[in-house]
């Protein structure tokens, strides 16, 4: 069901990518390369590809901005595990960063994935002026109004009812996400209106994976995550599930799932792969 193809695609040129220039930083790519080759499912650079497929470009013209992004989220990941945010031991399946190489070295392998996704991004081939409109949509939804932002709301527990957590959703999850699909959008240089369908997809899309994190972190067991479950329930994080119960959570979920569906429905091009990745995305039990 899930577009293996370009799953493998991602993989092969993950584990090509190389950053230090001297035998001194070498254990710090050590320290990138543990996170980002553990085995993530990939989804966001899979749905750059997948973006690609459906606007009828190559998907491997993509993969500079693709991989950009994994590290992005890798990045995000390193950060989230560390003992003065979500304090976790296990991340894809192995020990986290700082368990592995020490507090410090996890702090910098994800500062220096963040400036090494930058230069990685900067390689995209195309028109200047489009790079550098995708490269501004991807740090927008990377920075305070995106991810980073999304995870300072999420730290503070400022919010408490179901606008909050949505609009929480939307920023820390959410918006890199959409963001996988917007940056081809823009390289491809499509616009409105046939662009606005695959934004509608793409916003809902988010908010859904992170409702269905919510979720399987009640329901699913370490091993199968890869990720400690219950993180959230110990540190009384707002989820859809607190806020819900699983039952409203999981409708919730089908909802959101049928709306990102419609709205895709109405895109034209080749979406069936889109499809799978968002049908996957609901479906998924790690
Ligand atoms: C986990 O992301 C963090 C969230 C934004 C919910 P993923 O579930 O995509 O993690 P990997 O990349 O597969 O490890
Ligand atoms: C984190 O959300 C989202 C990020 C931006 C990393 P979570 O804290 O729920 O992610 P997991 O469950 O640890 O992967
Ligand atoms: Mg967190
Ligand atoms: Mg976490
Ligand atoms: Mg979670």
């Amino acid at each position: 069901m899930y577009p293996d193809d370009l799953r493998a695609l991602v993989e092969a040129e993950l584990e090509r990518l190389r950053f230090a220039a001297a035998a001194n930083t070498a254990g710090l790519e050590e320290a990138m390369r543990y996170s980002l080759l553990a085995g993530g499912k990939r989804v966001r650079p899979v749905l750059a590809l997948a973006t690609a497929r459906a606007l009828g470009a190559e998907p491997e013209r993509f993969l500079p901005v693709a991989c950009a992004i994994e590290l992005i989220h890798t990045y995000s990941l390193i950060h989230d595990d560390l003992p003065a945010m979500d304090d976790d031991d296990l991340r894809r399946g192995k020990p986290t960063s700082h368990v592995k190489f020490g507090e410090d070295v996890a702090i910098l392998a994800g500062d220096g994935l963040f400036a090494e996704a930058v230069r990685l991004f900067a390689t995209q081939p195309g028109p200047a002026e489009r790079v550098l409109a995708a490269l501004r949509e991807l740090a927008a939804a990377t920075g305070v109004d995106g991810m980073v932002g999304g995870q300072y709301v999420d730290v503070v527990g400022s919010e408490h009812d179901a606008a909050g957590l949505r609009a929480l959703h939307a920023l820390k999850t959410g918006r890199l996400i959409a963001a996988s699909v917007n940056v081809v959008l823009i390289l491809e240089g499509t616009t409105e209106p046939e662009t606005m369908p695959y934004r509608r997809f793409a916003d809902e899309l988010g908010v859904l994976f992170q409702i269905i994190d919510d979720i399987l972190d009640v329901t699913e067991s370490d091993e199968r995550l890869g990720k400690p479950h219950g993180s959230d329930e110990r540190h009384g994080k707002l989820t859809y599930v607190s806020l819900f119960g699983l039952e409203r959570a999981r409708e919730l979920a089908a909802e959101s799932h049928r709306k990102a569906t419609v709205a895709l429905s109405q895109a034209s091009g080749e979406t069936g792969d889109l499809r799978r990745v968002a049908d996957y995305i609901f479906t998924r039990h790690s």
